[in-house]
This record gives structure tokens, C-alpha cells and sequence, in this order.
């Protein structure tokens, strides 16, 4: 497999750590480049299921290597709590598990920062976060005060720790909440620290030496184009870039090292917290939608907002991250539908536009634009391949792949390994030789 960067292209939880744990088999490396423990990627292995929310969802297959790279923000304590379910159900990490050294710190003052600030806002500009700090923490880095993974085993990390506490605890009390005790908090970091220490290491040469030798190596991203501090729904976003050229800056290898990009997107679209939702669902099909595709969110267990498919944001995510070809997942939750909307266009204030709107009011006032097709009406769960699905399912497919410019090369129709289709495209789609439908 080339090397391959793989993206949600809507505003997250599109199944993609299903797919990065079926890809997984064909690599030998798999890295996270952004995000936190915001992140929740399920994986269901038989009748085991795993939520993983900072290791790469890779750790699940026996002897792939998997990198936390220097982008991601990782709250130590969360991290070793992860290490060790893991470790307790016999997953081995023995010699595959590495921790960027320049990954920046998550504290627990983040968290609580985080939550104030939302508690802080009126109902309608809450951002909905996860409340797991992810925010002030890249905060901190922007404004170079952050601390990082390296620092944690640092002879000085206590004096840093304590300079950094005396300024945050100022801050929470500013904001009406409570200030932390320093030793408790200290204590908890060094305890993460002593037991992270054999993962902790300069990830640089380590994958640089990986593509060096040709090895495959597959960029796991956290989160959706629609959530992208830069070209998300500003200001309801995460705070990193969740896009393709996240893998580069968040992981320290250059562009033309990234081969093939791989969007996922589900057959209809969901939202976890606040902000503008064009195709969001307010009647019977959106919770019909929401109860078939079990629409809870991993992290949070908050219910996720349904909608259709809306192929104005999917372009939108074609042009942040290049996409050459999509993973469409969860195309069984529409196996009830007697018709099935997609979004083409948006209407706002009398024009029709095609792109989604920098300016966060626009877009609350754009209205979808649908194109109704036939449903199916028969279960596609037990399909293996694309000519088993009904003739309406497979028409679906292709004017996805129509309306968005992208050939559909895995399509995913439940939540187990076995449940996924590789099509006649995806070879093609591998190689560069694919054309646009
Ligand atoms: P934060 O990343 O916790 O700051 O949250 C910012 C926004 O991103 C909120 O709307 C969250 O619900 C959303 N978000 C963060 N992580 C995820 C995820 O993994 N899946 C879906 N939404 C997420």
C-alpha cells in the first residue's frame, strides 16, 4: 500500500477507525498526527470492541508499529489509563508503541479551562466541546508556553511544572474555579511520566527511517474536514488541523512523502456539539438515522445530530485535502429508506452557492438544495461485494461519487472487519491511475 493519509472529510465519527484497523493489515506503520483524547475510534474485533482515543487504532493488529507524533496534544494521565486497558486485555506493545517527545502536554487545568469557558458562553455560542482540554492546550502552544512530552522526564520538568501551575491557577480563579493543588497534580505527572518513559522518543528518524526503507506507513487522522481550525465551521471546531497537511506538519514528514489520501465519509452526515449543520434533521428520518447507526458519540456518549449526505461540504473536504478516492461507510444505516435525500447545492439569502461559506452566520442561513433518490428497502449487511447490493444501493453509491468528483474504492456496510468492500476502483485508486467518474 502506498503511503496513505486517511481523513474524515465531515465533522468526525465517519467509521474511520474500522477502516484504519482493516487498512492496518497492508502497512507497517501507523501514526496520529493531531488531535487528543477528543478523539473516539471504535473498533469491533469479533466480540471485542475497543475505543481507543489517543493511540493510533492500529495497536490492534499484532506487530504494526504505531507513532503518536509531535502533533497531537496528550493528556499523560488519560494516555497511560489507555496503555494499560490495552495492556490488561493482552495487547502487546513490546517495541511498537512511540511517543513523539515533541507532543505537547495536556494538564488537568486545560480540562478545567475548557469547561469554564464553555460555562462562560450563552447558549448558541457554546462550541459543544469534549471538555477535554484540547483547546487551551494547543492554546498553549501557539502562545509558547506549552510543555511537552520530553519535558516530562527533564531533571527541570518540577521547576517548569511549577511556574506553569502558579500562572494557570491564577487564571481558574479569575474565572471562578477552584485552583489546583500543585503536589497531587505533580505527583500524577511524574507517575505518567515514569511510565511512559520507555515510549517517549524523537519519532523523527524513526519514520523518516521507516519511509527510508520503503516500509508503508498510514497517517490515522482524528476528528473531520469540518471541524479543520483553519477551514472548518470557525469558530465551532477542534483546534488542530485535521486535514491532509496535518500528516505533514504533525508528523515531520514532507508532502511528497504522502502518496495516496483516503476520505472517509458516511452515507449520511452526523455532528457531535454546536454549530451550523445544513442537512441536520430535526423529524422521524433523522432519528430513524440516529437509532439505526447507533449515533452516540465514543468520547462523550452525547447523541450526534443527523442529516443526509451533504456533498457540498464532501467537495469542500476534496479541496483542503486531495482527496484521490473515499472510504463510504455505514451505507446499511440507509437500508430502510423508501427515498433518500443528497445534498447538492446550498440556497442562501436567494443565490444558489456551491461551496461552503467562510463566514459561520452565512452558513447558518444556507438551506439544502436536495436531489431525491430512490431507497432500497432490503438489508445490504450481508453483502461481500458490490454487485450483491440492490440495484438502488449501488445507484446511490455512484451518484455520490458523481455529485463529489471521487470514486467510492471501500464501502462499509456494518460495523465488523468482514463488513467491507473493496471495489474494482480501489487497486486503480492506489496506483494514481484511477479517473474521475
Ligand atoms: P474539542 O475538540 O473538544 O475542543 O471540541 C470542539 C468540537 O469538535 C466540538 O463540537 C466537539 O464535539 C467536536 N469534536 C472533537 N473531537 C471530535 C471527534 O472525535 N468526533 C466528533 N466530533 C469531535
Amino acid at each position: 500500500m502506498p503511503n496513505t493519509v486517511l481523513i474524515g472529510a465531515q465533522w468526525g465519527d465517519e467509521g474511520k477507525g474500522k477502516i484504519i484497523d482493516v487498512l492496518t493489515e497492508q502497512v507497517d506503520w501507523v501514526v496520529r498526527f493531531q488531535g487528543g483524547n477528543n478523539a473516539g475510534h471504535t473498533v469491533e474485533i469479533g466480540p471485542e470492541k475497543y475505543v481507543l482515543h489517543l493511540l493510533p487504532s492500529g495497536i490492534l493488529r499484532a506487530g504494526k508499529k504505531c507513532v503518536i507524533g509531535n502533533g497531537v496534544v496528550v493528556d499523560p494521565t488519560a494516555l497511560v489509563e489507555e496503555v494499560k486497558g490495552l495492556l490488561d486485555r493482552g495487547v502487546d506493545l513490546e517495541g511498537r508503541f512511540f511517543l513523539s517527545d515533541r507532543a505537547h502536554l495536556v494538564f488537568p487545568w486545560h480540562g478545567l479551562i475548557d469547561t469554564a469557558r464553555e460555562q462562560a458562553k450563552k447558549s448558541g455560542e457554546r462550541i459543544g466541546t469534549t471538555k477535554r482540554g484540547i483547546g487551551p492546550a494547543y492554546g498553549d502552544k501557539a502562545a509558547r508556553i506549552g510543555l511537552r512530552m520530553g519535558d516530562l522526564l527533564d531533571p527541570d520538568f518540577d521547576a517548569l511544572f511549577n511556574a506553569l501551575l502558579q500562572e494557570k491557577n491564577a487564571v481558574l480563579t479569575a474565572m471562578g474555579a477552584p485552583p489546583l493543588d500543585a503536589d497531587r497534580v505533580l505527583a500524577g505527572c511524574r507517575q505518567a511520566g515514569e511510565f511512559l518513559q520507555p515510549f517517549i522518543v524523537d519519532t523523527l528518524p524513526l519514520l523518516h527511517g521507516a519511509l527510508a526503507r520503503g516500509e508503508p506507513v498510514l497517517f490515522e487522522g482524528a476528528q473531520g474536514a469540518m471541524l479543520d481550525i483553519d477551514y472548518g465551521t470557525y469558530p465551532f471546531v477542534t483546534s488542530s488541523s485535521t486535514t491532509a497537511g496535518g500528516a505533514c506538519t504533525g508528523s515531520g514528514v514532507p508532502p511528497h512523502a504522502i502518496e495516496h489520501v483516503l476520505g472517509v465519509v458516511k452515507a449520511y452526515t452526523t455532528r457531535v456539539g454546536e454549530g451550523p449543520f445544513p442537512t441536520e434533521l430535526h423529524d422521524e428520518a433523522g432519528r430513524r438515522i440516529q437509532e439505526a447507526g447507533r449515533e452516540f458519540g465514543a468520547t462523550t456518549g452525547r447523541p450526534r445530530r443527523c442529516g443526509w449526505f451533504d456533498a457540498v461540504v464532501a467537495r469542500h473536504a476534496c479541496m483542503l485535502n486531495g482527496i484521490h478516492a473515499w472510504a463510504l461507510t455505514k451505507l446499511d444505516v440507509l437500508d430502510a429508506f423508501e427515498s433518500i435525500q443528497i445534498c447538492v447545492a446550498y440556497e442562501c439569502d436567494g443565490r444558489r452557492l456551491e461551496t461552503v461559506p467562510a463566514n459561520v452566520r452565512t452558513l447558518q442561513r444556507c438551506r439544502p438544495v436536495y436531489e431525491e433518490v430512490p431507497g432500497w428497502q432490503t438489508s445490504t449487511a450481508q453483502a461481500t461485494c458490490f454487485d450483491e447490493l440492490p440495484a438502488a444501493a449501488q445507484a446511490y453509491v455512484r451518484r455520490l461519487e458523481a455529485v463529489t468528483g471521487v470514486p467510492v474504492s471501500i464501502l462499509s456496510v456494518g460495523p465488523r472487519r468482514e463488513s467491507t468492500m473493496f471495489l474494482a476502483s480501489h487497486a486503480a485508486a492506489e496506483s494514481g491511475t484511477l479517473s474521475m467518474p
